[in-house]
């Protein structure tokens, strides 16, 4: 989805996960075992480095900046340095510019404070060579700094940095805690939001909350109740249900029909061939079939999801996945 779509004219502070990025710990939703162990830290005014490790819009550089708002107020943005690992110009770059704002803080208080926070994102970008040579940075600077690093996964870190950090998994939300926001920011907004579009949004996000916002807001601009219906257009998002007709159909043998119904999810509605994998993978356990075929579907999604993945055609897999299952419904 494109800004121009999405977000009316007049700048990011229109763009509305901006706008409703929490600013304390206290409004992050879903994570609450994550959040109330970080407040303890910033109350003992003991914060270790930290690693937030997950998937993408589920409050990690939300946690980051709240961690520094808490800690220096109206200040925080003096001593609070964000840096991406993937800068493209490489980790000696990263390394000056956490020298360099370490330095600016070394040799005693800043500010009142004894240390400043470097937040690096994407550090799982990092080659394990880059990730030792921003391990010694790290130690070198350990008085006066305090680093939080974010990455996706975080088998992707050397083990001697998670060592040093105290590792957080933050995981994907749960519908009730989308549902929350997202209402939340379509009352401030005074949207007109229906439950079955509540619950599209969510279904959509699979647990991303800046999905699910941007989704609302693409929603909004067209006017009107956000409701089930524009949800699942704005998103390109086959409604569950179209799914898993699709499956059953090709399940009890009739593949001409689960074929025209393929058709009209990939031609007439647009939907990406990984993302019907991916929503097929979210209702293989809701269909009407025993454990032993679920078992089978499951296989040939995962086989279709990676043929696709290494660049086959997707409505080819597809197709060949519900031929399949057409077959075997022939052979019983
Ligand atoms: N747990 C949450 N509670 C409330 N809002 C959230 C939460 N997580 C994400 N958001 C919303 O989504 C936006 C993006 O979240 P954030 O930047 O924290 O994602 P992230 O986990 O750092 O993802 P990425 O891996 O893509 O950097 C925020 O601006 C905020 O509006
Ligand atoms: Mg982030």
């Amino acid at each position: 989805m494109s800004d121009a779509e999405g977000a009316p004219a007049g700048g990011r502070q229109d763009v509305w996960t901006e706008k409703y990025r929490p600013q304390t710990l206290d409004e992050i939703v879903g994570q609450d075992g994550i959040t109330e162990r970080l407040q303890s830290y910033i109350e003992r005014d003991d914060l270790p480095n930290l690693l937030f490790a997950g998937e993408a819009g589920i409050g990690k550089t939300t946690a980051a900046t709240a961690i520094a708002r808490e800690i220096y107020g109206d200040d925080w943005e003096q001593n609070f340095l964000e840096l991406n690992a993937s800068d493209e110009r490489g980790i000696d770059v990263v390394r000056g510019r956490i020298k360099d704002f370490a330095r600016s803080s070394f040799g005693g208080e800043v500010q009142g404070y004894s240390y400043r926070i470097i937040f690096l994102d994407e550090a799982d970008a990092l080659t394990s060579d880059a990730q030792s040579a921003l391990r010694r940075t790290m130690e070198q600077f350990s008085n006066s700094t305090r680093f939080i690093l974010s990455c996706n996964y975080s088998s992707q870190i050397i083990d001697p940095i998670q060592s040093r950090c105290a590792v957080f998994r933050f995981a994907p939300l749960a519908d009730d805690a989308v549902e929350k926001q997202v209402r939340k920011v379509a009352a401030e907004e005074e949207i007109d939001l229906t439950q079955d579009g509540v619950d599209a949004l969510a279904y959509a996000a699979d647990g991303d909350m800046r999905k699910a916002i941007n989704a609302l807001q693409a929603a909004a601009v067209m006017g009107e109740t956000v409701d089930e219906e524009t949800v699942f257009k704005i998103t390109s998002t086959a409604r569950p249900e179209e799914v898993e007709t699709m499956i059953q159909t090709a399940i009890d043998g009739d593949f001409v029909a689960a074929r025209s119904k393929l058709r009209e999810l990939l031609v007439d509605k647009g939907i990406a061939g990984g993302d019907v994998i991916d929503q097929l993978h979210r209702s293989v356990w809701d269909l009407d079939i025993d454990d032993d075929a679920a078992v089978r579907l499951m296989d040939r999604v995962g086989e279709a999801d990676y043929r696709i993945t290494e660049g086959a055609n997707e409505r080819v897999q597809l197709e060949a996945m519900l031929a399949s299952l057409a077959l075997e419904a022939g052979d019983q």
